[in-house]
């Protein structure tokens, strides 16, 4: 008999090589496998299971919803669906706004592309970019994303992408060793980059506000700064809060660490939104950006938009994310493992940088030579004895992702702090135990 190795296209993997366990169940931070092994999740899978496995509520709210109405298009109203965009707006304060909801991440960046681009009247118009970015894998985004994985597939001037430096303070591409100092350049070129293309023919800057699966966390000083670039110039500023929204980076919203100064004029979402339970995305759009768009058509949608039993999915999670005080909860815990691991890298001299730590959200960059900071091995490939590590680690029942050189840590945000710490100690001995030469 056929098996799901053999019947089913997986993702980012060599098909011939994937062969995992097959999951039943899972509760708070733990998954379980048909075997009957439990796995502690330090990645929250795809960063993704914010508030865990199976949240008791937000599985109540669905098969409620499932009872009462499974589905009705964006040309009918949905209650789930209204109280979502409400909700969503309340806590982001962009009052006076609207919410599109579309069905993940990707398509929330390309819809919150077309909508900057419809609001300022630059139907084309440019969309200057980072490298070394991901905002998702349809074409749209693969354009729009600065990722080495998939750069031959797609070109981004086609899409009207510019692209500038990232502000990876650790390997700064200003040539500077100072962190602000490279949040500050990295914001400027944007601003240059802008003046470069003419302000008149860019519809939008779109960058991670914070985490994002290229594992840069830019200086604090980067994103007002970015937001100072580009609101002198009339250009806006879009949000990817796909991976750093909804407590990974310690706030609802990353950008919401800035206070107003940070705030975008539209932002997407996606993952925490429903804590994955269900699939989901949505672009939030300031009240500015809303009103431009008022009495003009949309030419756009998507089936499933605003689908009412992810709606109503999002609705129980951002509830359960205020009564559970997980956001709080993830900045406590988040200054911890941060302390943690800059602890590990004193031990560790193949630590070569800890990021992170404004949320449950770290990120260690592990280098070959920590004075010249080699690479263990040439981005984005993950080097032998980082594989072997990940191996250990989950024949020891913990789950833990890496990118490249780097092991990025996003447990859920219900962890509970004896398995933080037990995870923080077992990658302690890895690291130690795993010959890296
Ligand atoms: C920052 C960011 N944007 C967009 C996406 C794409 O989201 P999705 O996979 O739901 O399309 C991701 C997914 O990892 C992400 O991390």
């Amino acid at each position: 008999m056929s098996t799901e190795r053999d019947d089913v296209l997986h993702s980012w993997c060599v098909q011939a090589d994937w062969d995992a366990p097959t999951i039943v169940g899972g509760a708070g931070a733990h998954f379980f496998d048909a075997a009957g092994r439990s796995y502690l999740d330090m990645s929250s899978l795809a960063e993704c299971t914010n508030l865990g496995h199976q949240h008791p509520a937000v599985v109540r709210a669905i098969k409620a919803q499932a009872d009462r109405l499974c589905f009705v298009t964006a040309a009918w109203g949905a209650e789930p669906r209204a109280a979502l965009a409400r909700a969503l707006l309340e806590r982001s304060g962009f009052e006076g706004g609207r919410v599109f909801f579309t069905l993940g991440g990707a398509d929330a960046n390309e819809h919150a592309v077309k909508f900057a681009r419809q609001a300022g009247a630059r139907p084309r118009g440019l969309v200057v970019t980072r490298e070394r970015s991901y905002h998702g894998a349809s074409y749209a985004t693969m354009a729009l994303s600065g990722d080495a994985r998939t750069a031959t597939q797609v070109d981004p001037d086609a899409f009207g992408v510019v692209r500038v430096p990232p502000p990876y303070a650790y390997r700064c591409p200003f040539g500077t060793d100072d962190p602000v100092d490279c949040g500050e350049r990295a914001a400027r070129h944007v601003g240059e980059a802008i003046d470069r293309a003419g302000a008149g023919r860019v519809a939008a800057v779109l960058m991670e506000a914070n985490a994002g699966t290229n594992g840069i966390v830019a200086p604090p000083n980067f994103w007002p700064r970015l937001r100072d670039e580009t609101a002198s110039r009339g250009v806006y500023l879009i949000a990817d809060e796909v991976m750093s929204g909804f407590g990974r980076c310690g706030e609802w919203f990353a950008w919401q660490r800035h206070g107003e100064d940070g705030r975008p004029d539209l932002m997407t979402l996606a993952k925490g939104l429903t804590g994955a339970h269900l699939p989901l995305g949505a672009v939030v759009l300031s009240r500015d950006v809303a009103a431009r768009l008022e009495h003009e058509m949309l030419y756009t949608g998507l089936t499933y938009c605003g689908h009412p039993l992810a709606c109503a999915a999002g609705v129980a999670a951002l509830q359960a994310y205020a009564d559970e005080r997980l956001i709080e909860r993830s900045r406590t815990l988040g200054a911890w493992l941060y302390r943690e691991l800059g602890a590990l890298k004193a031990r560790h001299a193949v630590i070569g940088d800890v990021r992170g730590g404004d949320g449950l959200f770290a990120v260690l960059e592990l280098v070959a030579d920590r004075a010249s900071r080699a690479p263990l091995a040439p981005w984005p490939q993950t080097p032998p004895p980082l594989r072997q590590l990940l191996r250990r680690a989950l024949d020891a029942g913990v789950s833990f992702a890496t990118r490249g050189n780097l092991i990025i840590i996003a447990p859920p945000l219900v962890i509970a702090e004896r398995d933080l710490a037990d995870a923080v100690a077992l990658l302690d001995r890895l690291l130690g135990e795993t010959s890296w030469s």
